[in-house]
C-alpha cells in the first residue's frame, strides 16, 4: 500500500474512533453529532496542517503526502461546515445574535470566514488563476484560522470529565485532539525554524 493510502486509513480510523467514543458518552444524538463532527474537523485540520513541517523536517517519510495535503484540508472545511450549520440550526435556530453574544462563539466566526477561500482555492485551476505568489499569501489565513478555532475549542469542550478539578472537564477524545493541537503547533513552529535555517545557509 502506497503511503497516501496508510494516511487515508489511519485518519478513517481515528476519525471512527472519535465517532464511536462520542457514542458512548450518552449525550443526546444533536449534541454527539455536532461534537464528532467538530473534533473530526479539528483532528482533520490538525492533520493538514502538520503535513507541511512533517515533509521539512523528515523529507524522506513525509514529502510524498504533500499530494493529500489539500484533500484533507478539503474534508476539515466539510466537517466543520457540517459542525457549524447543525450547531447554528439544533442549538440557535439560525438566530446570529446567540452566536455573537457568546465570547468563545465569536472569535470562530473570522476562522469560518477564512475557511471559505481556503476551502473554494484548494485546486490547481485556483493556482494558475491567482499565481503561486498570491496562493501562497492566501494559505496563510490557515495560522489565525487554527489559532481562532484552538482557542474555539479549548473553551467549548466540556464532555465529561476524566480529570478531577482543577483541571478543566476535557473526556479523552478531547484531551487528545488538545495535546494533537499542541504538536501541530510546535511542529508549524519547528518547521518554520527549520527552513530559516537551511535559507540562511544558501
Ligand atoms: C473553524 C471552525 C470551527 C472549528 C474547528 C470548531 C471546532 C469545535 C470543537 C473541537 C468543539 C468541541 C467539541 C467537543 O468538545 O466535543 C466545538 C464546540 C462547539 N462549537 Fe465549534 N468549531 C468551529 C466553528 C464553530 C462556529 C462558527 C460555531 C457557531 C455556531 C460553532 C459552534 C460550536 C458549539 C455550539 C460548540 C459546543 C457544542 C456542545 O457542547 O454541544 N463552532 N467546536
Amino acid at each position: 500500500m502506497k503511503k497516501t493510502s496508510w494516511l487515508l486509513l489511519i485518519s478513517i480510523f481515528a476519525i471512527c474512533l472519535l465517532a464511536a467514543y462520542g457514542g458512548t458518552l450518552g449525550q443526546s444524538g444533536s449534541k454527539t453529532m455536532i461534537r464528532f463532527l467538530a473534533l473530526g474537523g479539528f483532528f482533520l485540520l490538525c492533520i493538514s496542517l502538520m503535513l507541511g513541517p512533517l515533509a521539512v523536517l523528515l523529507p524522506r517519510i513525509f514529502a510524498d503526502l504533500l499530494e493529500s495535503r489539500r484533500a484533507i484540508g478539503i474534508s476539515a472545511a466539510i466537517f466543520i461546515a457540517l459542525h457549524f450549520m447543525l450547531a447554528m440550526m439544533l442549538y440557535f435556530g439560525w438566530n446570529f445574535d446567540n452566536v455573537l453574544g457568546n465570547f468563545s462563539l465569536l472569535i470562530v466566526v473570522p476562522a469560518m470566514i477564512f475557511l471559505i477561500p481556503l476551502t473554494f482555492t484548494s485546486s490547481d485551476w485556483a493556482i494558475k488563476k491567482m499565481g503561486m505568489k498570491n496562493w501562497k499569501l492566501l494559505q496563510y489565513l490557515a495560522y489565525p484560522l487554527f489559532i481562532l478555532a484552538f482557542a474555539h475549542f479549548l473553551l467549548e469542550a466540556s464532555g465529561p470529565a476524566f480529570l478531577p478539578p482543577p483541571f478543566p472537564a476535557y473526556n479523552i477524545a478531547e484531551a487528545k485532539m488538545v495535546g494533537l493541537g499542541i504538536i501541530t503547533i510546535i511542529l508549524q513552529i519547528a518547521g518554520f525554524a527549520t527552513r530559516r535555517k537551511r535559507a540562511s545557509k544558501k
